[in-house]
């Protein structure tokens, strides 16, 4: 199929794309563009991409539309087991040993690039199931995705996409109804969904873990080193940070330490 963006357009929206949201595209990938482009002037009955340009560049809700399209939302439950094994049998206790000395009863977690919910969820369930008392937990799950979110708030989920449920929790914490599984209330109230661009400092402080896990693979090394960067600032003085499988902040001058437990490898914040 013949590129709908001329070499200057594809600069022009490269450009911006990356400067709203760290997203970076290159001629590999252009295609993808090229395409999702291609399907937002059609969704808005436009003909000229210089027309489409202007309007994303003068109006801030038409920049993050185009910004939802062009991310990728892939995810699903228990995504990485072997991360969640490090965080129930390494991340959890070693956190539990740190809020006993500190008098602190509440774990903070942050999903970052949470999707459409799955990764936030997987967070929720686990922690209900393991934290004993007087311990409680909020997670918070942000996305640039506006789509992803209100499917994330909704908490229904086709059959597919729930397969990777273990049994135990599909039985405890969702509810079957048609073509899916609806999760239980007890478990969205501990989760709290925001737009948030990753480009931006949050707010938030004293963050126990932060998953950001599949999303810095979309950013290029300055974008990445600034996003990681911020996460520290958020993070408590004892935290966890996750990020991809296939990620990595090897060659990158952040202060976070590489740690690699029995389960899986992620890294720690230690400072006082
Ligand atoms: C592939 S999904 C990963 C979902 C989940 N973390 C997982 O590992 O299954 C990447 C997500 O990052 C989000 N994302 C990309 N750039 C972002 C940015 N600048 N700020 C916030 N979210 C972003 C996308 O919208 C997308 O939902």
């Amino acid at each position: 199929m013949p590129d709908l963006l001329t070499d200057t357009e594809f600069e022009e929206f490269r450009k911006v794309i990356y400067n709203e949201s760290g997203i970076t595209f290159s001629s590999t990938n252009r295609s993808i563009l090229d395409s999702r482009i291609k399907e937002l002037l059609r969704e808005k009955s436009l003909t000229s991409v210089d027309v489409y340009y202007k309007l994303i560049t003068t109006n801030k809700e038409e920049m993050k539309l185009m910004l939802d399209s062009v991310t990728t939302n892939l995810t699903r439950f228990f995504r990485n087991q072997p991360h969640f094994d490090a965080f129930i049998h390494y991340v959890v206790p070693h956190l539990l040993e740190e809020k006993k000395k500190a008098g602190d009863t509440k774990i903070r977690v942050w999903s970052a690039g949470c999707s459409t919910g799955e990764e936030p969820y997987t967070i929720a369930m686990i922690l209900k199931t393991i934290l004993p008392p007087p311990y409680t937990f909020m997670v918070t799950a942000s996305d640039i995705s506006l789509k992803s979110l209100m499917i994330g708030q909704l908490g229904f989920y086709t059959d597919t996409k729930t397969e990777g449920v273990p049994p135990e929790y599909l039985t405890k914490y969702f509810t079957k109804s048609e073509g899916g599984y609806q999760m239980k209330k007890e478990i969205m109230d501990t989760v709290h969904f925001d737009y948030h661009n990753l480009k931006n400092d949050s707010g938030a402080r004293n963050l126990d873990v932060v998953f950001c896990r599949n999303v810095l693979i979309y950013f290029d090394e300055p974008a990445q080193f600034a996003v990681v960067n911020r996460f520290w600032d958020a993070m408590a003085p004892h935290s966890y940070l996750y990020i991809g499988h296939s990620e990595s902040l090897f060659g990158m001058k952040t202060q976070f330490q590489f740690l690699k437990t029995e389960w899986a490898c992620l890294y720690q914040k230690n400072s006082k």
